[in-house]
């Protein structure tokens, strides 16, 4: 049975046709920060599904991913780490190339922010194809942590998630 909560939610998120680009369904969380209740319960339901599974740290990926790790960090007393685009972060970083559609991207994290032995949660707004998540997971686990889960509020579901 469905939670009655995911409705709400799912109607606070504005889809904003062609943008960035022509024939793109943008999924624009900002109205879902709006309004109190669905926010609430957006967390909520990550914090009753993670608590007990002994989490030590939330990666968040930027960048909405920001948004929804920390509170869901604080509830379950877990630290929070971000995945930051190139160039961002100021102490020394591991890096993870990925494919995108057109070209590659890296995604970056502070060594020494996370240990061999930390249980992990990755949390992002969207999974799309996938290739942002799985590049987050080969990152932490080449450090040792162990991935538990990966949580998104939105899942585009006719994109393919890459092997
Ligand atoms: C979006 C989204 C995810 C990623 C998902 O980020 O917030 O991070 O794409 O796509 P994938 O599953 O195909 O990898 P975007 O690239 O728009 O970056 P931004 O959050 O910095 O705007």
């Amino acid at each position: 049975q469905q939670d009655s909560r995911l409705e709400s939610i799912s109607s606070a998120i504005r889809v904003i046709p062609d943008f960035p680009k022509p024939g793109i369904m943008f999924q624009d969380i900002t109205t879902l920060l709006l309004d109190t209740k669905a926010f609430k319960d957006t967390i909520d339901l990550f914090v009753e599904r993670y608590r007990d599974k002994n989490i030590s740290v939330v990666a968040g990926i930027e960048a909405r991913g920001f948004i929804f790790g920390p509170p869901i960090a604080l509830a379950i007393g877990a630290k929070f780490v971000p995945m930051r685009k190139p160039n961002k972060l100021p102490g020394e970083v591991i890096s993870e190339e990925y494919s995108l559609e057109y070209g590659t991207d890296k995604m970056e994290m502070h060594v020494g922010a996370v240990q061999p032995g930390d249980r992990a949660l990755i949390i992002d707004d969207l999974i799309a194809t996938g290739g942002t998540l799985g590049a987050a997971i080969k990152l932490l686990e080449r450090v040792g942590v162990h991935v538990v889960e990966c949580a998104c509020v939105i899942e585009l579901p006719e994109l393919k998630v890459q092997p």
